[in-house]
């Protein structure tokens, strides 16, 4: 259900049209239709891990067999999870040259597996698994997680490429990210309690240079009421659809014209 009317979907898409460069920041609720569950709230992956005890870099290093029981969790969804329509409305909207950049705190890959290409991947990706001592790399798809924790040929304990608690955010990423936020004109944020730093500084920065806030989110968060100029409540795999359908309309009508 959404509680908006169709006219505000007609001014969203026709800010995309005439934006100069539009990016979208995304969090664990765009890949909640894809069967991967969100971080907080009652269905939420820290309800069932502490993540004092199982999400920072110290809890790794003190016991990460302990650590691995949740990431085998995870791996194993990340493993069957496909993109929803969401992924592919940006990956589609990326094609169109609507769409410039996407910054992810989602370590899932599905933005890549939807087709999107300049993805920022702010937390790193579960799908790389990293050596902890000789920083070999492995696909996730060649660790036995029958066998925790996995080990490298050099004996080292083997660590999703992910950021911890704890852990900085990845040079390349973060660089790469203020570069889009210094260029933005419209920032899509999508499926984000917008609630764990640096990312949720984000919106702040983009607003602050006069940028305009798109939220699409089933619940209000932190931003909404203080910066999101349109907030489309609902699910994002099925509002991005109906923004597509009518930025399509639009691009279309305009060629008829
Ligand atoms: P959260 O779990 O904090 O927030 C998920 C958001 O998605 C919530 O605001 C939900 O209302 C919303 N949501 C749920 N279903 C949705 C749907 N179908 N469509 C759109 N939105 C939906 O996840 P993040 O904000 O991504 O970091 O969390 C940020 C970071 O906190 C994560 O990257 C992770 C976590 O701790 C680390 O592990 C370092």
């Amino acid at each position: 259900m959404d509680y908006f009317p169709d006219e505000i979907i007609a001014r969203v898409a026709s800010l995309i049209i005439n934006s100069e460069r539009c990016g979208a920041l995304t969090g664990a609720g765009i890949s909640v239709e894809s069967g991967i569950p969100a971080f907080r709230g009652s269905q939420g992956l820290w309800e069932k891990y502490d993540p004092d005890e199982y999400a920072t870099i110290d809890a790794f290093i003190f016991n990460p067999e302990k650590v691995w029981t949740m990431l085998r969790d995870m791996s194993k969804q990340l493993i069957e999870a496909k993109p929803n329509p969401a992924h592919y409305c940006l990956a589609e909207l990326e094609k169109m040259g609507f769409l410039h950049f996407i910054i992810t705190q989602n370590v899932d890959g599905l933005h890549h597996l939807a087709g999107s290409k300049n993805v920022i991947e702010f937390h790193g990706n579960g799908r790389r698994i990293v050596c902890f001592s000789c920083k070999r790399l492995f696909s996730l798809y060649e660790i036995d997680l029958d066998n925790i924790p996995p080990r490298c040929h050099c004996g080292g304990i083997l660590k999703p490429d992910v950021v911890f608690f704890g852990e900085d955010i990845p040079y390349e990423a973060l660089k790469m990210a203020e570069m889009e936020i210094s260029k933005c004109d419209l920032l899509f944020v999508i499926g984000t309690s917008a609630s764990v730093l640096p990312a949720c500084t984000i919106p702040y920065a983009v607003k602050a240079k006069g940028a305009r806030i798109i939220e699409i989110n089933p619940e209000k968060t932190g931003l909404t009421d203080s910066i999101t100029d349109y907030f489309l409540r609902g699910k994002a795999g099925e509002i991005l659809p109906k923004l597509m359908y009518e930025v399509k309309r639009s691009v279309k009508g305009h060629k008829d014209e």
